[in-house]
C-alpha cells in the first residue's frame, strides 16, 4: 500500500512539474478550459458534457469490476459454484439498449455543435479577415483593398462576428486559438472558415497546430480582442501611412529609413509608399507590433536586432536571409522599424 501511495505521489509531482514547465514559457498557457467567445464555450460546454457521461460509465464500470472481484468470487480453497448461467432477456437488452443511448446522448450534442460552428455563409454584419498561413507566420488582411495587413498578432474587436477566411501559401497549416474555438485546417488551394464571435478582452496566445516543417513549433501567434472602441483606435492608426523618409526626425530613424529603401528588405517587405515586396511579413506598423518572427520573439531592438542578424538562429528554417548588417547600420535599421507604429 505504502509503495502504490509513493508512485501515485511521483507521477502526480511529475505531472505538476510538465504542466509548471508549460506555464513558464514565453507565452501564457494555452487552454481550452477557459473560453472567450461563443465558438470555445460551445465546445468547452460539449466537452463538460461528454465527460459527465464518460464519468457515468466509468462509475457503472468500476463498480461492477468491484463488486465481480470482491464480493462475488470465491475465496482460495473454496469449491466454485456450480455455473447458473442462463441467459436472461431483460439483462441482455438492458446492456445492449444502455450503452446505445449513451452514445445517442453523446452523439447528438457533438453533431449539433459541428453544424453550429460552421455555418456556411459569414454571419449579417461580420467583420472577415483573410488569413494566409506560411512556413513559418501568420499574415492577416483586413477590408476587401487590404486596407491592414499584419502579422502574427491578429485584433478584433468583442461583439462582432468574425469570420476568418483560412488559406495557405505553402503547405497544410492549422490556425489554433484555443480560448477562442476549436482547431482549422488551413489548406493550400482551398479557402477553409472560421466564425466565433468573441466575448472577453484579452490576449489569447494561438500556435499552428499541424506539423508543416522545421519551425512548425516557432509558428505561433496572438489574438487582441478588444472593446469595440480599442479596436477602432487601433484599426485608425493602422491605415494611417507612416510618415515619409523626408519627415522622420530622429536621426537613426531618417539614417535607417534610407538604409532600408536601399537594401534588398524591399524585396520581400512592404512598408506602405516605400516597398512593395509581399514575400514576408507587411512592415508597415512593425512598431506597433509586441512581437516578431512568428510571434516567438518580443519586439524590443535588441531581439529585432539579433533577428536580422541571424533569422534562422532564431527560426530554424526561416527564408529571410542574413544580409550581414552590423554596427550603425544595423541600429538605424532596427530604430526606423521600431519607428514604424
Ligand atoms: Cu504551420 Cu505548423
Amino acid at each position: 500500500m505504502k509503495r502504490a501511495t509513493a508512485y501515485v505521489t511521483a507521477a502526480m509531482l511529475t505531472a505538476s512539474a510538465m504542466l509548471a514547465g508549460c506555464a513558464r514559457g514565453r507565452e501564457l498557457p494555452m487552454t481550452t478550459l477557459s473560453p472567450k467567445s461563443d465558438l470555445a464555450e460551445w465546445i468547452y460546454r460539449l466537452l463538460i458534457e461528454v465527460t459527465l457521461w464518460d464519468t457515468l460509465v466509468f462509475v457503472v464500470v468500476i463498480t461492477i469490476f468491484v463488486l465481480g472481484l470482491f464480493v462475488f468470487s470465491t475465496r482460495v480453497g473454496e469449491a466454485a459454484p456450480p455455473s447458473t448461467a442462463e441467459s436472461d432477456l431483460k439483462l441482455e437488452v438492458a446492456w445492449t439498449l444502455g450503452p446505445a443511448l449513451i452514445l445517442l446522448m453523446i452523439t447528438i450534442p457533438t453533431i449539433r455543435t459541428i453544424f453550429r460552428s460552421q455555418p456556411n455563409l459569414p454571419p449579417a454584419g461580420s467583420l472577415q479577415i483573410e488569413v494566409v498561413a506560411h512556413q513559418w507566420w501568420w499574415e492577416f488582411h483586413y477590408g476587401d483593398k487590404n486596407q491592414i495587413v499584419t502579422a502574427n498578432e491578429l485584433h478584433i474587436p468583442t461583439g462582432v462576428p468574425i469570420r476568418l477566411n483560412l488559406r495557405s501559401a505553402d503547405v497544410i497549416h492549422s490556425f489554433w486559438v484555443p480560448q477562442l474555438g476549436g482547431k482549422r485546417d488551413v489548406v493550400p488551394g482551398q479557402m477553409n472558415e472560421l466564425t466565433f464571435i468573441a466575448t472577453i478582452p484579452g490576449m489569447y496566445p494561438g500556435q499552428c497546430a499541424e506539423f508543416c516543417g522545421e519551425s512548425h513549433a516557432n509558428m505561433r501567434m496572438r489574438v487582441f480582442v478588444e472593446t469595440p472602441q480599442q479596436f477602432a483606435e487601433w484599426e485608425k492608426v493602422q491605415v494611417t501611412a507612416p510618415p515619409a523618409a523626408a519627415s522622420i526626425t530622429d536621426p537613426a530613424a531618417a539614417a535607417g529609413a534610407q538604409a532600408f529603401a536601399n537594401s534588398p528588405c524591399t524585396t520581400c517587405h512592404r512598408i506602405d509608399g516605400v516597398s512593395k515586396g509581399y514575400m514576408g511579413p507587411d512592415l508597415t506598423h512593425f512598431g506597433s507590433r509586441t512581437t516578431m518572427a512568428g510571434a516567438i520573439e518580443a519586439n524590443n531592438p535588441a531581439d529585432v536586432a539579433q533577428w536580422i542578424t541571424n533569422p534562422a538562429y532564431v527560426k530554424p528554417g526561416a527564408e529571410m536571409p542574413a544580409l550581414g548588417l552590423s554596427g550603425k547600420n544595423l541600429d538605424d535599421l532596427v530604430a526606423y522599424l521600431e519607428s514604424l507604429k
